[in-house]
């Protein structure tokens, strides 16, 4: 039922486009907001060091590790959803790519990138766009990267294509998002298991020091998400990328961690060897459920190249 809700939004959205504006104008105001403040903020920061420390994330390469175990590398690149700017500048940090344009539908977000561009004097442009509508100059970049964009965007196709044009021939896409369930609409057997662990962990656990909320996993009503355009077609992004693309590497994880050990709960499970025994238990039996596919994974990390013009299926099309 709230499946077929969640598809109604898509299609209202896509056909009206006061609908459309009202959804986009609020997504701004979140993402303007959130960004910013998580890059500042003391809770985020300390949460980010946890996270590091915990290895969390250690199912997962990032790009710069993807590049350099493949000895790439980027004159030339976009970055689709930029945010704050995180990934553009430690792309160039590491020497993985030598310049970046950025792209982001937030004002707030973009004049936040700008000022960390400034600050560092770093060879990074920027621009204020709706990725859903953006027209892409041609041939332009050796690398088009993703990060935890694409399950905000509602005209996956058109992105798809003007990602495709936008590359050169060589070229590489990257995308790391979240391609689990659209809008969040889990899976009994995912929301059954995240109940359980819940259920047992003490408080201190699921205390979120970011925004002071306890966690909790509710199959939300579509359209209450965090933002309007949250996961909107995530369970589309692969299969509809592969039309354009042809996967070269990828990693796919988390079957419930990253919900029942969300940003902000992370630095309690530091505090002792038995916390952190604690953690380690959670870690195993997430993997384990992805590797006897008792759930499908909810993230995944792609490095696709675009696939020739004679290979491009003929009913490729953009709806957007
Ligand atoms: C989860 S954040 C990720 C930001 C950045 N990639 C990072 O890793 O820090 C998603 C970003 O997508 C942007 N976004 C959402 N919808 C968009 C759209 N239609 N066009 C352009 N950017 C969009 C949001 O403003 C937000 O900055």
């Amino acid at each position: 039922m709230s499946a077929d809700k969640a598809q109604e939004i898509i299609k209202r959205a896509m056909a009206d486009r006061d609908v459309y504006d009202a959804m986009a104008a609020r997504e701004k105001e979140v993402w303007g907001k959130i960004l910013p403040d998580l890059e500042r903020s003391e809770a985020g920061i300390e949460d980010a060091r946890a996270s590091a420390m915990l290895g969390i994330d250690r199912h997962t390469l990032s790009l710069i590790g993807v590049a350099m175990g493949k000895k790439l590398r980027f004159e030339h690149g976009l970055v689709l959803g930029c945010g704050a700017g995180r990934l553009d500048r430690e792309l160039l940090r590491w020497g993985i790519c030598g310049s970046f344009h950025g792209i982001d539908i937030s004002e707030k977000a973009i004049a936040a990138a700008r000022e960390f561009a400034e600050e560092e004097k770093l060879p990074l442009t920027y621009e204020v766009a709706d990725l859903n509508s953006v027209e892409l100059p041609e041939k332009t970049f050796d690398l088009v990267a993703a990060q935890t964009t694409l399950h905000h965007i509602l005209f996956l196709e058109h992105v798809a294509e003007q990602a495709w044009r936008s590359l050169k021939s060589d070229g590489y896409l990257w995308i790391h998002d979240l391609v689990g369930e659209t809008q969040a609409q889990y899976d009994p057997k995912r929301l059954s298991i995240m109940d359980r662990i819940l259920a047992i962990l003490p408080e201190k656990f699921r205390r979120n020091k970011i925004n002071g909320q306890l966690t909790e996993i509710k199959c939300r009503e579509p359209g209450q998400l965090c933002s309007p355009f949250e996961q909107i077609r995530s369970g589309e992004i692969v299969p509809v990328f592969e039309r354009w693309f042809t996967i070269e590497w990828k990693r796919e994880f988390d079957a419930f961690l990253c919900l029942v050990v969300p940003r902000g709960t992370r630095a309690a499970y530091l505090e002792n060897e038995d916390t952190k025994a604690l953690f380690e238990i959670l870690m195993l039996f997430d993997r384990l459920c992805l590797e006897e596919k008792i759930v499908r994974p909810r993230g995944g990390q792609y490095l696709m190249r675009p696939k020739s013009v004679h290979d491009l299926p003929a009913k490729n099309t953009t709806s957007g």
